[in-house]
Parts: C-alpha cells; structure tokens; sequence
C-alpha cells in the first residue's frame, strides 16, 4: 500500500517508535526489504539518495519501488533522500515519490528556506511528503566539525517552510562509525518540545541499542539505514564464497536476497515498528 510520509509517520509520532528508511541500491535490497516488513507486519520506507544515483538511477530504481510498494499489504512510503536541487525534487515527485527531502544544508538560511518553500509548495500540491535536514549530519571518516541543529533556528524553519518532518543532527553521522557514537538526547528533547513534528535520524548504522531506544521515545520517527544493508550483505556473499568459492551468481542473488531482509528485520525490531501495520 503506497502512502505519504506523512501519513506513515502520523501512528509512528502518536505511538512512539520509529519507521525504518532503508537505501535499497538493487532490486536484492528491495526483495529483502519487503519480505522483511510483510513478515513482521511493519510500515517502512524504501529510499535511495542522489548520490546513489549514478549506481542505481532514479528513473530506473522508481517503477520498482513503486510497484513494490503497490503489491505490499503493509503501508510503503517511496522517497527521496538528499534531493540535492529543486530539480531533483520535482524529478522524483513526477516519477511518482510521495516523499522528498531536500537537502539545502550547505545553503545560507535564508536561501535554504526560499528553495525549501518552493520545494514544499510544488510537493503539497501533489500530495508529497517534505522532510529537511538542520545542522550538519557529517560523513563518518570526513573531519567535519559537527554541529548540532539550532532549537530556535528549527522553529524558524519549519514555520517558514511548513515542512513534514525534520532531520536533526544530535551526533549521528553516515558511514560507518569507528567508535559507537553517543548522541545528544537532550538537544533531541529540546527540538521536539519547540517544534511538534515528526523527527528523523540520519545515519542508522552502528548506533546503540540504548541510542536508538532514547531516540524513539523522544520524537524521532524514522531513522535512515545504509550502510548496515551493504555491509550485511558484504559480510553473507563473503561467508558463502569462502565456503564454496565456485558458486554461482543465482543462488548468490538468494544471498543478498536474505541479507538484507535480516539486517532489515534486526532494525525493524529495533525500532519497534513490528506488528504497527494495521
Ligand atoms: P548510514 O549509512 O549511516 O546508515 O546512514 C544512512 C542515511 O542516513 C541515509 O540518508
């Protein structure tokens, strides 16, 4: 069932947990994703990020999403994750995304709000879903001096732009972190009682059970995961190559097939979203 991000995240805010964005590169991921949220009866979110583009193109990776989230008899949001322009934003919202978010972190405020409303006037009025990303979520192995998203500028922002949910840097960075990160719960608190919309994670992987716990009882409701679904899948094709170093590539697909749905299964429990697709 092919839904909004809004709508998604309307029972995840009111019940406290989260819905899992999981970058899905290949039809494998997609397969493996969707067993996985039939399975446990969970809502979830299939996505893919511009910078995944040349790997896995949009136009191409879109009618399967699409129709993978159709057949499905839990609730399936299709979205866009670091939408880098208006452009990209309309591009996704015309092949049939009903989220996007764009990413104008490096822009100036006031510009970030103009391209953000703008993006957020075309959305509505074809039924998207808006998410924005505040403060600097870095890039795990990148020296950026990280910076935590501004409360009273979050209020700014998402009164100007009238967005639907926000991504908030806490501590979280994508990629795969060298040492387990601790996040700021505090600031997480602080952003959620100033501005009362749903919140998101960036950069899933390699967080604490005790993190992601705190995360989701204080306002955030979906957390982005990547990296772990690559990883995963690395770590299986590699046990299955050691142990049968001529195997061949269909039962090689098998593998990745249920690499993924584990390593989405284990956060789908982790976020808590299992048995919540009614
Ligand atoms: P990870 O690769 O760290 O899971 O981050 C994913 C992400 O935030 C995509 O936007």
């Amino acid at each position: 069932m092919l839904v909004s991000l809004s709508e998604i995240l309307r029972d995840a805010n009111l019940r406290h947990y989260a819905v899992g964005a999981f970058n899905c590169l290949s039809l494998e991921n997609v397969m493996g994703a969707m067993e996985a949220a039939e399975a446990l009866r969970s809502p979830i979110i299939l996505q893919l990020a511009e910078v995944q583009f040349p790997e896995s193109p949009m136009e191409l990776m879109a009618p399967l999403y699409l129709e993978a989230a159709r057949r499905a008899s839990v609730p399936v949001c299709v979205h866009l994750d670091h939408g880098q322009s208006l452009e990209t934003c309309v591009r996704a919202i015309r092949l049939g995304f009903t989220s996007v978010m764009f990413d104008g972190a490096a822009l100036p405020f006031d510009e970030n709000v103009a391209v953000t409303s703008q993006v957020a006037r075309i959305a509505r009025a074809a039924g998207v879903s808006v998410e924005v990303e505040l403060g600097k979520v870095g890039d795990s192995g990148v020296d950026t001096a990280d910076v935590f998203t501004d409360v009273d500028e979050s209020v700014r922002f998402v009164r100007a732009t009238g967005i639907d949910a926000l991504a908030i840097a806490i501590g979280n960075l994508h990629g795969h972190y060298v040492h387990t990160p601790r996040l700021n719960i505090r600031r997480l608190i602080e952003i959620h009682e100033a501005n009362r919309l749903p919140l998101v994670l960036h950069g899933g992987s390699g967080t604490s059970e005790e993190d992601f716990k705190a995360c989701i009882h204080n306002g955030i409701c979906k957390i982005n995961v990547a990296t772990a679904i690559q990883r995963g899948i690395m770590k299986r094709i590699g046990e299955r190559l050691s142990q049968k170093p001529d195997e061949q590539y269909i039962p090689l697909k098998q593998v990745m097939i249920d690499a993924s749905r584990e390593v989405v299964e284990e956060h789908i429990r982790l976020f808590e979203s299992d048995g919540k697709a009614n």
